[in-house]
């Protein structure tokens, strides 16, 4: 074996430990832990995203899943209607557990299940050549890439970049758009979906959201959305809002993330 070989293996062996650990700050030990005590309270929020799936009835039989960890907040009947999945992930640890959540059961209903542990978002371009026929699904991954690259404009510019790649594809999208400190934890009735539509890729202060019926600039319909959850502090911005093309419709839905911490999640689905 070579100096450099020995050095590779080194290099490798330290990038699955810190996958194992943290997943580049997006996952791995810290997130399961987390996500397994947190359950009950995201209870209402996984409500919403099986809602929104059951609406999602996309005509492939096959599905890239990417950045879906252990599939804590995925609905299994929804997995279940796709033939063959793909599952893309830099944690160690999903192919364990994945399958001790979903596994079992999309098996018993004849779902192939094959599990890659690479950087998707990355390697997106050759995904798409491998798999041509198959749509796709970015499981709450997209809003952690600014924290993988350290620095929100690249992030932005290159999650910008995605819709342009998968303009001949079926694709969807959850994924964090701010998240931040509240005054008081909401009850029951925060847990409903607000529609929200970004009518133009024009700078910030410039760009229209419909938000609901109501058409404003974007800034005021941020506003709107934060003081819905009580919102104070700073809140954290994911660099996510240029992921879905102008126009498409979109729901925001409230994640009680952690007490007193919350986060406003975008989800949609694009077709070609
Ligand atoms: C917030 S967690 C996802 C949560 C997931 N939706 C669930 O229900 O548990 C983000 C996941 O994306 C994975 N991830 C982050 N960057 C990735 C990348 N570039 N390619 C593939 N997976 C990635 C992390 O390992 C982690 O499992």
């Amino acid at each position: 074996m070579s100096v450099r070989n020995k050095h590779q293996l080194k290099a490798d062996a330290a990038n699955w430990l810190k996958d194992l650990a943290n997943a580049g700050d997006t996952g791995g030990l810290n997130w399961h832990v987390h996500a397994v005590r947190s359950l009950q309270r995201w209870l209402p929020t996984r409500g919403l995203i099986a809602a929104l799936l059951a609406g999602i009835q996309p005509a492939q039989k096959h599905l890239l899943l990417i950045g879906c960890s252990a599939g804590w907040m995925l609905p299994t009947p929804w997995l279940a209607r796709f033939e063959r999945i793909d599952i893309y992930d830099i944690d160690p640890l999903v192919p364990l557990l994945f399958g001790l959540r979903h596994g079992r059961a999309l098996k018993a209903q004849g779902v192939q299940l094959h599990y890659r542990r690479q950087d998707a978002i990355v390697g997106l371009p050759g995904l798409l050549n491998q798999h041509p026929d198959a749509c796709l699904w970015f499981d709450n991954v997209l809003g952690q890439v600014s924290f993988r690259l350290g620095d929100e404009d690249i992030a932005e510019r290159q999650l910008g970049q995605l819709k342009h790649l998968l303009a001949r594809r079926s694709w969807g999208s959850l994924h964090d758009v701010y998240s931040g400190p509240v005054d008081s934890d909401m009850g029951l009735p925060a847990y409903d979906t607000v529609r929200w539509t970004r009518l133009d890729d024009e700078p910030e202060e410039t760009a229209k959201v419909r938000i609901q019926e109501q058409v404003c600039l974007h800034e005021v319909a941020v506003q709107q959305l934060l003081s819905r959850l009580n919102a104070k502090g700073v809140w954290h911005d994911h660099a996510t809002r240029t992921v879905f093309p102008p126009g498409t419709q979109t729901s925001m839905l409230p994640w009680a993330f952690r007490p007193h911490y919350w986060h406003w999640l975008q989800a949609a689905w694009v077709r070609p």
